[in-house]
């Protein structure tokens, strides 16, 4: 028989960047920016604050993404909760490409383990992470989230989701730049092509590899390593400021990408540089020095 915790549980879960340029659906890198939730069981009812990023806009009942994930979780335990308190101090800017959606999504389905006794012994890790990636529909950002640092994740052929994870040198820190407003993901993707020439390919799959070394520890080629051939040019109509700041970074030597589905852009640099970088900030967007998260979605 499944029982629950006494008292509140928390957990904390960072953002991610997703893409890096070449690694399209592919390479993620959990960044230094985080929300806590924390969760308590009740004996009747759901109540759900939000403060932060998204309070204005999310829904607080059970269609909330973090109760959402929670109950697919709880219903892989073996039983949900009869009352629910959830409370979320969020972070991460909601559909800017820094991953909002997968926090939510591990943050409830670690929180839901550990409002379980004996949570950890019924469901894994592993178990969960799929669980958590096929609720976001996608691994890229679910990964680092849940693991931290670089993790390299897909879909074996399609049915199941593997996640690997990658070392990054601890002199590679980042700047996002935030715009004001969002784009929506099915916007971006719709602007992709069905398909792109072999020659795009090839270069692409040189440059994610050449990424994978430099994260790992030759950062002085993360600006080869970080162009992309497969999807940042063909969103230029939905993100033009972004794709025009992402030019101008490069012009200067800076390796600039567009992080995730956009409109952000993550640039890449190190401790010495990030305050000049942050300084080239656009008007009315918001400059954040992020490191690299290396512990992923936290209990606390
Ligand atoms: N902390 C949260 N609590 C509740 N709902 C959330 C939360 N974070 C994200 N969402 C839901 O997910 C939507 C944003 O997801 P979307 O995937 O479009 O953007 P993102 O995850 O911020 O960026 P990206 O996926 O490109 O990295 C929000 O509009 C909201 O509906
Ligand atoms: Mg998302």
């Amino acid at each position: 028989m499944v029982t629950f915790v006494d008292g509140p549980v928390r957990v904390s879960v960072p953002a991610t960047s997703a893409n890096l340029g070449p690694g399209f659906d592919s390479l993620g890198l959990a960044l230094s920016m985080r929300d806590e939730i924390e969760a308590e069981v009740l004996g009747a009812g759901l109540e759900v604050r939000v403060s932060g990023s998204g309070s204005d806009e999310v829904p607080l009942d059970e269609t909330h993404l973090v109760v959402r994930s929670m109950h697919a979780a709880f219903d892989l335990l073996g039983r949900r909760p009869p009352g629910l308190r959830l409370t979320c101090r969020n972070a991460i800017p909601h559909g800017r490409g820094l991953g909002s959606s997968s926090a939510a999504i591990v943050g409830g389905v670690v929180l839901a383990r550990a409002l379980v006794a004996g949570g950890a012994l019924l469901v894994d890790d592993a178990t969960l992470f799929r669980m958590a990636a096929r609720i976001e529909g996608h691994p890229d950002n679910v990964a680092p989230a849940f693991h931290g640092g670089f993790v390299i994740a897909g879909r074996d052929e399609g049915t199941d989701f593997y996640a690997v994870s990658s070392p990054v040198d601890p002199r590679i820190e980042t700047v996002v730049f935030v715009p004001p407003t969002p784009v929506a993901t099915e916007v971006a993707r719709g602007l992709l092509p069905a398909a792109v020439p072999h020659a795009d390919a090839a270069a692409d799959a040189g440059r994610t590899a050449l990424l994978v070394a430099a994260l790992a520890g030759q950062p002085e080629h993360l600006w080869l390593a970080t162009r992309d051939y497969l999807h940042q040019d063909y969103r230029r109509p939905a993100m033009p400021e972004s794709l025009a700041l992402v030019d101008a970074l490069r012009a200067d030597g800076v390796p600039a990408t567009v992080s995730g589905a956009g409109p952000t852009v993550l640039a890449f640099t190190d401790a010495s540089a990030a305050g000049a970088l942050a300084d080239r900030c656009p008007a009315g967007w918001v400059a954040h020095h992020l490191t690299v998260d290396r512990d992923g979605a936290r209990s606390t």
